[in-house]
């Protein structure tokens, strides 16, 4: 598939035009696009990153947002909803994590809203740097993460100095091994680090057991909720098979959680709570000697759109509890019922305690060709790599009457079809979001390809 399937349909401004164009005729080309790229994830049959899908929802957030789009909510004297809106979000979700167990236990619960997951990790892996240069005289801090803990960590140590540390996993549950973890906390180690759940395999972390060796050694535990903070607090209150990871166990004391995944909010929104307003103020920036004034912003963006606070709050206050818990059945059962039609061909075979989320392997074949196959019927997963296989984040989507038939039906041809293929190569691979074509170059080349393509390819400028 092109990169740049509009460009023989739609002016390509490689330039400013010189004058605007009309508003009607932008309009109309982004309806176009919006129609036939909605097009693609309605199917449902898209894994995750749809997780609403529902076009009224995203109509009513549409309202929210555009009353506030315009604002700056840096500047709070004029813009005191921002401060409701963000306060009450914060709260909000500190209840779902259990933020009295944290207060009865001497903590001061609290939280930031940020752009995202990948943000909330930011914040949360600077916090951590902080508080252990302040009160332990950390230099050479250390985080220890889950190998299957998302890339953001390594991200945010990257850009922070921090060293990472990946902790191997049990190759069956996978979840943490804690005693590799416990071999290797050190007096520089800042932070520990546990999934609920992972986006590899929907699996959590053995969080208890990591709570009591951050407690025993005196250290930070950051449970990263990102994918599943939203669904799981409500599938555990619906009786599923679902740990404890939040604040009731005493040695957690940050959780990101995305309110633009199961919060069902617009993309650019997520919560990070902190056990302790010591921990999360650890992390502001200030300068108090500018010219231009006393600069301080509460996390590491300046401006931000008023617009997306606003829309956020307005989907938690509209769905409501019972809303959340509504949905999180559905995609539970949905969940399920995938999993059945997986278990039952014993080519497959499912990767740990899944949830919401679930991934597959075999050991029969190599599972890029149920993948391939599954793509000429419209289905998008994961891929995944070591061992390679495949994962579906149950969403909204795919809760919609047919879906689970259509997959059960598909996948007995996929695995058809992978075992009349078992032999050649197949032809898609491991990347992150999607599946990728054949990846035949090496990692360097393939990422700059990758980017140029999302970045350069039209510009007037020749790419360097
Ligand atoms: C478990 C987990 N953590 C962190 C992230 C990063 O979130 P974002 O893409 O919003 O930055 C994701 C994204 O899927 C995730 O699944």
């Amino acid at each position: 598939m092109s990169s740049y399937p509009y460009a023989d349909r739609f002016a390509v401004h490689r330039r400013l035009p010189e004058e605007g164009l009309a508003r009607s005729e932008v309009l109309a080309q982004l309806h176009t696009m919006a129609a036939e790229e909605d097009a693609f994830w309605e199917t449902g049959k898209c894994s995750g990153t749809m997780y609403c899908g529902d076009h009224e929802h995203y109509h009513f957030m549409n309202d929210a947002f555009g009353l506030f789009a315009h604002v700056n909510v840096l500047q709070r004297d004029m813009c005191p909803s921002a401060t409701k809106f963000e306060a009450e979000i914060i709260s909000m979700t500190l209840d779902l994590q259990h933020g009295e167990a944290a207060a009865a236990s001497g903590g001061a619960p609290c939280g930031l809203v940020t752009t995202g997951g990948t943000g909330s990790i930011l914040h949360a892996m600077l916090a951590y740097r902080e508080h252990g240069a302040q009160h332990r005289g950390v230099t050479r801090p250390n985080v220890i993460k889950p190998e299957t803990a998302h890339p953001a960590f390594d991200k945010a140590c990257h850009l922070f100095g921090i060293e990472l540390r990946r902790a191997p996993v049990d190759p069956v549950s996978t979840g943490v091994d804690v005693d590799w973890v416990r071999d290797h906390v050190d007096d520089q180690t800042v932070a520990l680090v546990g999934s609920a759940c992972n986006y590899g395999y929907g699996t959590v972390d053995p969080i208890g057991a990591l709570s009591d060796l951050a407690l025993e050694r005196g250290i930070g535990l950051h449970v990263d909720g990102c994918l599943g903070g939203f669904i799981l607090p409500f599938g555990q209150e619906l009786g599923y098979d679902i740990p404890v990871f939040d604040y009731r166990l005493e040695g957690v004391t940050s959780i990101s959680a995305d309110t633009h995944k199961y919060g069902y909010a617009f993309k650019g929104s997520s919560v990070l709570s902190f056990r302790t307003k010591e921990l999360r103020n650890a992390q502001y920036f200030y300068l108090t000697d500018w010219s231009g004034g006393k600069y301080t912003s509460p996390g590491i963006e300046g401006s931000r759109s008023g617009g997306l606070i606003a829309a956020t709050w307005a989907a938690m206050v509209q769905f409501g509890r019972q809303g959340y818990l509504h949905y999180a059945r559905e995609i539970f059962e949905t969940s399920f019922a995938m999993q059945d039609a997986v278990r039952s061909h014993p080519e497959l075979r499912m990767i740990g305690h899944p949830t919401f989320l679930f991934s597959f392997t075999s050991d029969d074949f190599d599972i890029y060709h149920v993948n391939d196959f599954m793509r000429t019927r419209g289905w998008r997963f994961n891929g995944q790599q070591y061992p390679n296989a495949l994962h579906m984040a149950v969403t909204r989507p795919q809760t919609r009457p047919g879906v689970v038939a259509a997959f059960a039906t598909d996948l007995a041809d996929a695995v058809d079809y992978a075992k009349a293929h078992a032999s050649e190569a197949p032809k898609s691979g491991a990347i992150y979001g999607g599946v990728a074509g054949g990846m035949t170059s090496e990692a360097d080349e393939f990422i700059r390809a990758v980017m140029a393509d999302m970045l350069d390819a039209q510009s007037v400028i020749p790419a360097g």
